[in-house]
């Protein structure tokens, strides 16, 4: 079901006792649906911010008659910071997140500080991050912000057949590109703080201009994907 945010401050509301995976970024579903379609018992989010993919998603789990899914239509860091349950996710896939790879398109990268406080904010203790990309310079920078973050602990990531790779995961490793792959638990955090409202800096705003196939397409990937081919897992 695509979830209607009324409320753009009010925590959604999830099933009690029932384990919850969430997937930023979850293009049109592949893995989350046939993860979805294994794990009757537990409930799975979607988060994604293109409008086609979100139907197509939806489309997705309506053919398969799946009843523990749904997908929200928004910004993922948004959705972590105001609509997630505190502490009350299991784990969560980001799986080849747009690597932003021009120096002056970095500030819209996912990962930094403001995400993974929000993260640990949504993760149980023991509740897991699994990600991975083709970007090995973005790998870089995604594990260096958790080993600069206490609050997480590197564990080894789980093994995905090729039933679970994600849609891109299935273009990149057709076409031979190395994958990293990494996942980390959130530790109790004895310390812990509300979240703090979000803002945006000018610098921060979404801007006019920005070309996104340039920046980040599928195309402009495989064009450049020659230079990133160490380090596979
Ligand atoms: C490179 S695609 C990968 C899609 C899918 N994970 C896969 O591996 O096939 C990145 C996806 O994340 C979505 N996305 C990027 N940034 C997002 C954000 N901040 N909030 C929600 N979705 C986002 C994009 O619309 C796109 O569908």
């Amino acid at each position: 079901m695509i979830i209607r945010v009324t409320d753009p401050c009010r925590p959604l509301e999830f099933p009690a006792d029932t384990p919850i995976e969430v997937e930023v970024g979850c293009g049109k579903g592949r893995f989350l649906t046939g993860r979805a379609a294994a794990h009757p018992e537990r409930r799975f989010l979607g988060i994604e911010r293109m409008p086609e993919r979100v139907r197509s998603f939806d489309r997705k789990c309506v053919r398969l008659g799946l009843q523990n899914t749904d997908i929200l239509r928004l910004e993922a860091l948004y959705s972590f910071h105001y609509l997630l349950p505190l502490h009350g996710l299991d784990t969560v896939y980001v799986f080849f997140p747009d690597p932003w790879p021009k120096k002056k398109h970095h500030s819209h990268r996912l990962f930094g500080p403001l995400f993974l406080n929000a993260l640990h904010h949504r993760l149980k203790t023991g509740g897991k991050l699994e990600f991975a990309t083709d970007h090995a310079e973005y790998f870089g920078v995604v594990e260096a912000c958790f080993a600069e973050d206490r609050r997480f602990r590197r564990v080894a990531p789980m093994t995905r057949g090729e039933s679970e790779w994600t849609e891109f995961e299935t273009l990149f490793r057709g076409q031979g590109l190395p994958i990293h792959a990494a996942a980390w638990e959130a530790l109790p955090d004895p310390d812990e703080k509300p979240l703090a409202p979000l803002t945006i800096s000018p610098e921060d705003e979404p801007q006019e201009g920005i070309e996104r196939r340039e920046s980040h397409g599928l195309e402009w990937r495989l064009a450049n994907a020659e230079s990133d081919k160490d380090g596979t897992v």
